[in-house]
C-alpha cells in the first residue's frame, strides 16, 4: 500500500527548516526587495505585513490541517475532505499541480541564472575568464545549461524522498543561509550610502498606494508562504500527529517574513551603495531599472566595485539564493510526484526523473522566450492562481470539512485549543472574511 511506505519529517526542527525553506526562496531575497522598491519603499512593506498576517498566515494554517489530516498528496486529501465527490477533488487538484509546475518551470530558468552567477566568481578566481563570462552572458545556449543544472539538482534532492532528500537538505542549507545572510548585511552597512536605501525602505510613501499594490502585494504574500499550490498541503501530511499546528505554522511566517524583511534590509542599502558608487538603478523618469536588471546587473556591478573581496562576496551571495531556491524548488516538484506516486501508484524515483524532465522541457521553451513568458508564466501562477487557490482551499475547510473534524485535527498536538481565542476567531474567519477578502481585492481595479 502506498501509505503505508509514507514519509514523515523525523524531527519538530526539521519539519519547520522544511517548511520554512519553502517558504524562504528567491520571493523573499529577490521578489520582496524589488516589489518594495519598485512601490515607494515603506508603503509596499506595510501593506505586505498586512496581507502576511490578515489572509496569508490564517491560509498557512489551513492548509497545512488540510493536509495532515489527509494523510495523502493534494489529490488524496481533497478525495478524503470531499468523500463521495472525488471529481471536484481530483480537478482541484490537479488545477494546483499544475500551478505548482508552471512556477518551478520559471523558477529553476530564474534559479539557474543565479546558479552562473555564483559559479562565475570562482571561475574568474581561477582565471577561467571567458567560462566566467559565458555564463553570465544571455544567450540560449547558457539559459539551457544552467536551467538544467538547477532541474537536476532539484530532481536528484526529490527523488530521495522526505526524510533523507528533503528533511535532511533543508536542515543543513537553511543554517548556512542565514549566516551567510547576516555577513552581507554586516559588510553592507560600512559602505557609503547605505543609510540612503535604509531610509526608501523604512519611510513609507503613501502615494503609491493603488489597486495594482495590494494585488501585488497579496499575490507576493501568497508566492512567499508557498500557499495555495499544494506545497503546504503536502508537506502538511508529513507532519506528525503531535505537533501543534497554529504554533508551528506561526514559526514558519515569522521565518519567512523575517527573511523577506532582513533581505530588504540587504538589498536596499546594497542598491543605494551601487549608485553612491556610480551604477545607474533608476531609469531617467526615477523608475527602478527591471527587478531582472537590479539582481544581474546592479548587484554584479556593486561587487566589481569592491575588487577581490567583491568576487567573495559575489559568490557568497549567488550561493545563498540558489540555496534559498532548491529548498522552494524541492517543495514545488513534491507536489506532483506525491500525486503520481500516491494516485498512480508509481515508483518515486521514476515519478520524479518523469515529472522533473517534464517540467525541465517547459523551462528551456521558456528560456527561448525569456523576455516575454517569465513574467507571463509568473503573473498568472503566483498573482492569480496563487490567491485564487487559496480561495478554493478556504471554501473547502470553511464549508465542506466539517467544523468538528477540523477541531478534532487541531486538537491533535494542542488539547487546548478549543479554549482559546484562536479556535474561537480562525474558524469563522477562514469561512468567511478570507475568501470574501481575496475576491474582493482582485475586484479592487473595477470599483
Ligand atoms: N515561497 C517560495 C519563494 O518565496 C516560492 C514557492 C511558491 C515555493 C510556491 C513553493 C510553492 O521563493
Amino acid at each position: 500500500m502506498a501509505s503505508s511506505s509514507r514519509g514523515q519529517f523525523t524531527t519538530r526542527l526539521g519539519f519547520i527548516l522544511a517548511a520554512a525553506g519553502s517558504a524562504v526562496g528567491l520571493g523573499n531575497i529577490w521578489g520582496f526587495p524589488t516589489n518594495t522598491a519598485e512601490n515607494g519603499g515603506g508603503a509596499f512593506l506595510l501593506i505586505y505585513l498586512a496581507m502576511v498576517v490578515l489572509i496569508a498566515f490564517p491560509m498557512l494554517v489551513a492548509e497545512l490541517t488540510i493536509g495532515r489530516y489527509g494523510q495523502s498528496n493534494p489529490i488524496g486529501t481533497l478525495k478524503k475532505i470531499w468523500n463521495g465527490k472525488p471529481v471536484i477533488a481530483i480537478i482541484l487538484g490537479v488545477i494546483a499541480m499544475i500551478a505548482a509546475s508552471l512556477i518551478l518551470s520559471f523558477y529553476s530558468v530564474l534559479a539557474g541564472w543565479l546558479a552562473g552567477h555564483a559559479i562565475a566568481p570562482v571561475l574568474e578566481l581561477v582565471s577561467l575568464d571567458s567560462a566566467a563570462k559565458w555564463l553570465v552572458t544571455e544567450t540560449l545556449a547558457r539559459n539551457m545549461f544552467l536551467t538544467a543544472l538547477f532541474s537536476l539538482m532539484t530532481i536528484y534532492v526529490v527523488q530521495r524522498g522526505v526524510a533523507d532528500g528533503i528533511e535532511k537538505w533543508s536542515t543543513r542549507l537553511m543554517p548556512v543561509l542565514f549566516i551567510l545572510f547576516f555577513v552581507m548585511i554586516a559588510y553592507i552597512f560600512t559602505q557609503d550610502g547605505a543609510v540612503k536605501g535604509l531610509k526608501m525602505y523604512l519611510i513609507p510613501d503613501f502615494s503609491h498606494i493603488s489597486p495594482k499594490l495590494i494585488i501585488d502585494a497579496m499575490g507576493q504574500a501568497f508566492f512567499s508562504l508557498s500557499l495555495g499550490v499544494g506545497t503546504m498541503m503536502v508537506y502538511g501530511s508529513y507532519l506528525k500527529k503531535d505537533a501543534n499546528i497554529p504554533k508551528t505554522a506561526g514559526q514558519v511566517a515569522a521565518i519567512d517574513t523575517g527573511v523577506a524583511l532582513t533581505a530588504g534590509l540587504l538589498i536596499l542599502p546594497a542598491m543605494t551603495v551601487a549608485q553612491h558608487n556610480g551604477v545607474q538603478i533608476f531609469n531617467d523618469s526615477g523608475e527602478l531599472l527591471s527587478s531582472g536588471a537590479l539582481v544581474f546587473s546592479v548587484l554584479p556591478n556593486m561587487f566589481e566595485t569592491m575588487g577581490t573581496a567583491g568576487l567573495f562576496l559575489a559568490a557568497m551571495f549567488f550561493v545563498l539564493m540558489v540555496i534559498a531556491a532548491l529548498t522552494s524548488s524541492i517543495s514545488m516538484l513534491e507536489v506532483p510526484v506525491s500525486c503520481a506516486q500516491e494516485e498512480l501508484n508509481s515508483d518515486r524515483s521514476i515519478a520524479t526523473w518523469v515529472i522533473g524532465g517534464a517540467i525541465m522541457l517547459l523551462s528551456f521553451v521558456i528560456c527561448a522566450n525569456t523576455g516575454t513568458l517569465i513574467d507571463l508564466v509568473a503573473l498568472v501562477s503566483t498573482v492569480y492562481m496563487q490567491p485564487l487557490l487559496g480561495a478554493a482551499w478556504a471554501i473547502v475547510l470553511g464549508w465542506v470539512w466539517h467544523r468538528n473534524g477540523v477541531l478534532k485535527e487541531l486538537q491533535q498536538g494542542n488539547p487546548e485549543i478549543e479554549n482559546g481565542l484562536f479556535w474561537k476567531i480562525w474558524p469563522w474567519y477562514v469561512r468567511f472574511v478570507c475568501p470574501i477578502a481575496i475576491f474582493a481585492i482582485f475586484a479592487l481595479p473595477f470599483v
